[in-house]
């Protein structure tokens, strides 16, 4: 694996269920994702982008195949580790499409939450976090509640707490279905930034192809696959 790969997936396979009510998702994907990159994943409804991303974020088993995070092997046909969330919490970012802020704790307190979950002094999970929230322009929200904040600030809240952790990769499952267009092209110029600034692999699911030209790559499942796709040559591919 070289040093500038973040992902490596080969020969993926997902099945759901048994006997009749078997549900063949991903039938052998293979591709790789490199530390700096943006990637749009994109499918219709149904055709497993959630599953993939849940996969690649060490949440949803796969049926079979190998996965790579960094230079670490951690699915071969099985779960290499017993300690699956040891790897989400150290390595990974989530980012959904609800923020999923705690909305008893303000700001600060929920972009601290996982580093100091994650042993990191409370002084010094405030400092990250006061950085974060200083990069997203959104430093004098830090004492305010969720539900004081809009939705594009919530997103942004949100994006810092991923951050937080300093994972390696962020896998982001519709960041922006909830937003105005405006708002969500910020949110994924943002995205962008983070790959480059922090030099890690950003995942995100869009159904929005106006934020397709601000992608790197686009991914597609198709026919249970994976086929990667120029983004500056995709045309209309939704
Ligand atoms: N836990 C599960 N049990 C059975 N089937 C599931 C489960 N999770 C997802 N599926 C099925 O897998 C397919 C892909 O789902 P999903 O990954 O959520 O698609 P997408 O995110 O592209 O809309 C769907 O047919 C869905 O019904
Ligand atoms: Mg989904």
């Amino acid at each position: 694996m070289s040093d500038t790969q973040s992902i490596r997936v080969e020969n993926l396979v997902k099945r759901f269920g048994k006997g009749e009510s078997l549900v063949n998702v991903i039938d052998g994907a293979s591709f790789s994702i490199n530390k700096g990159e943006l990637v749009a994943l994109v499918a219709p409804s149904g055709a497993g982008k959630t599953t993939l991303l849940m996969m690649i974020g060490c949440v949803e088993e796969p049926t079979s195949g190998t996965i790579y995070l960094g230079d670490e092997k951690v699915y071969d046909n099985r779960w290499l580790t017993k300690e699956t969330r040891k790897i989400r919490r150290e390595k990974i970012g989530f980012i959904f499409q609800a923020h999923y802020l705690i909305p008893f704790l303000n700001v600060i307190e929920n972009v601290t939450l996982l580093p100091q979950t994650n042993g990191i002094s409370k002084e010094e999970s405030q400092n990250i976090a006061m950085e974060l929230l200083n990069y997203f322009d959104i430093a004098d929200k830090a004492h305010s509640m969720s539900s004081e904040l809009s939705g594009g600030q919530n997103q942004r809240v949100a994006i810092a707490r991923a951050l937080a952790n300093k994972p390696q990769i962020i896998l982001a499952d519709e960041p922006t279905a909830a937003l105005d267009s405006e708002r969500s092209i910020d949110v994924v110029k943002m995205l962008k930034k983070i790959a480059i600034d922090q030099n890690v692999a950003v995942v995100m699911v869009t159904h929005d192809e106006d934020m397709l030209p601000l992608c790197d790559r686009i991914l597609k499942i198709e026919n249970k696959k994976v086929i990667s796709i120029d983004a500056k040559k995709s045309g209309k591919i939704i």
